[in-house]
């Protein structure tokens, strides 16, 4: 059992399909709790820097166009393990071939329009807070899930 905290970021068609509640309130309802939350709109250079490690593929432009195109919700996501729960409960990264139940599952049907983003190390997971938040930004507090969830 390990206490983590991961990065996610809900795309610009979330914001435009208005359904950021649902697609928070999975994380929620898991028992994970949102540690720091943000809408905005994030410039190229701070996009292009989080997707750095895809900066020769061949998708890199549209990815930065899509997510730069309009607003994103930024969010850090704590709770037991929660570097690898945020990605099961995300799917896989192709909406085809993401399963029923997951969030690219249920919601995507584009790859880049893929709803959202999560961190997938920890590693990546460090490096991609410390881009998108400040320290104090990110707060840790008691949500009686100990008594549910343990
Ligand atoms: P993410 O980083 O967004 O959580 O997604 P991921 O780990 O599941 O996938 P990754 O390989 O890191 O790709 C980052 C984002 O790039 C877009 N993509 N497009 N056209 C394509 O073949 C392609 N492959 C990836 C997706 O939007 C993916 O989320
Ligand atoms: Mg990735």
């Amino acid at each position: 059992m390990a206490n983590e905290k991961t990065y996610a970021m809900l795309k610009p068609g979330v914001l435009e399909r208005k359904i950021v509640g649902e697609i928070i309130s999975r994380f929620e309802k898991k028992g994970l709790r949102i540690a720091a939350l943000k809408l905005r709109k994030i410039p190229r250079e701070l996009c292009e820097q989080h997707y750095a490690e895809h900066k020769d593929k061949p998708f890199f432009s549209e990815l930065v166009n899509y997510v730069t195109g309009g607003p994103v919700v930024t969010m850090v996501i704590s709770g037991e393990e929660a570097i690898s729960t945020v990605r099961k409960i995300c799917g896989a990264t192709k909406p085809a071939e993401a399963a029923p139940g997951t969030i690219r599952g249920d919601y995507g049907a584009v790859v880049t329009k893929n709803v959202i983003h999560a961190s997938d190390s920890p590693e990546s997971a460090a490096r991609e807070i410390k881009l998108f938040f400040e320290t104090e930004e990110v707060i840790d507090y008691p949500t009686g899930d100990e008594t549910y969830l343990v």
